[in-house]
């Protein structure tokens, strides 16, 4: 129905039926078996999870997202400078495009026409948000791409004469194993040519407070985006969570540098999904596993990305070294 309201120089590619990846049942069935309990991070974006997670950007002590905005703001100039000749933005995982606006700004004091392609998995989101791009800024034309991240790499139209810029941008890497970060740059890489680009906002280990407040924010607004999956498993799959029974606590580990997201169990309690036919059993203090946020060091997402056969022509830092936005091009003979 949207699709038939999309203004002139929107245009919309949705993946086919089948590229539908795993379902919340089939996650809840497999990740329940497992010892800790998890459920895969991926599930937390639904309508509210959304809505959470745009909230959680805003929280005082999530600074990831002002960090990186503001690393992005001073140095949009110099990092559109870096590409010759005309640019067109492939963003993977757009969201609302916030921090996209300052690079739109960059590259629109070079050239007059700007070839924009976000993509994200919920395509009444993005439709919303490319809609709204294309009122603020007439002199873009944008192809969006409603799919999960591999998925809209395939589905990318060919490039034209431009160089490409990709943006990975808002420390979604760090969601990633860092065996699937090295796939998943390379899968990148295999759509990048000799003359195009990648940027990607990683998130930097630092002091270890700094770090666990951001994740156990006072609000709550962390714990309830967490719970938001025990409601998920209740509302579409008829199980019967009690969410105060559970406590978020998201702790970080110091050998493997990432905060693990966890949902902790208060008693020893039973848990029946009805979809599933089964009775899960949590002993007091056992936790379910929800989410690994992984924390860099400059050097190691380096030596990471060249391991994908990307090599980082230039890094970008705040001022306390908080977070970094890294360029990346292919290394030679890639
Ligand atoms: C989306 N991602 C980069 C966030 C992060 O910081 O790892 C997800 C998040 N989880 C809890 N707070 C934010």
């Amino acid at each position: 129905m949207i699709k038939q309201r999309l203004p002139v120089g929107v245009n919309l590619i949705e993946a086919p039926k089948h590229y539908l990846q795993q379902s919340l049942k089939d996650a809840v069935a497999n990740g329940f078996q497992k010892t800790p309990k998890s459920i895969p991070a991926l599930f937390f974006y639904d309508a509210a999870g959304s809505q959470l997670f745009e909230q959680i950007c805003k929280l005082p002590e999530y600074y990831p997202t002002r960090t990186e905005h503001k690393i992005l703001t001073d140095y949009a100039e110099d990092i559109i400078s870096t590409i010759p000749g005309e640019v067109e933005l492939v963003e993977l995982g757009s969201g609302s495009s916030t921090k996209t606006r300052v690079l739109f700004d960059a590259i629109l004091t070079n050239q007059t026409h700007l070839h924009y392609i976000p993509t994200d998995i919920s395509s009444d989101f993005l439709l919303e948000s490319s809609i709204a791009l294309k009122n603020e800024y007439d002199l873009l034309s944008i192809t969006a791409i409603a799919a999960e991240h591999n998925d809209a790499l395939r589905l990318l139209p060919k490039g034209a004469s431009q160089s490409r810029l990709f943006l990975f941008l808002g420390s979604n890497i760090g969601n990633f194993e860092p065996e699937a970060a090295v796939n998943f740059i390379g899968q990148i890489r295999r759509r990048m040519c000799t003359e195009d680009y990648l940027l990607i906002g990683f998130d930097l280990v630092k002091d270890r407070q700094l770090l666990f407040d951001a994740y156990n924010d006072d609000a709550g607004v962390t714990a309830e985006f967490n719970k938001n999956l025990l409601l998920r498993v209740n509302r579409e799959l008829d199980g019967d969570f009690n969410l105060d029974l559970f406590d978020h606590y998201a702790p970080f580990i110091e050998e493997s540098a990432r905060i693990e997201m966890r949902l902790i169990s208060r008693c020893a309690q039973g848990v029946y999904v009805e979809d599933l036919g089964q009775r899960f059993d949590f002993e007091q203090g056992e936790y379910i596993h929800t989410e690994n946020s992984y924390k860099y060091t400059i050097e190691g997402f380096g030596s990471l990305c060249e391991a994908a056969g990307l090599m980082m022509c230039k890094h970008y830092l705040d001022a306390r070294s908080w977070f970094a936005v890294g360029l990346f091009r292919k290394t030679v003979g890639g």
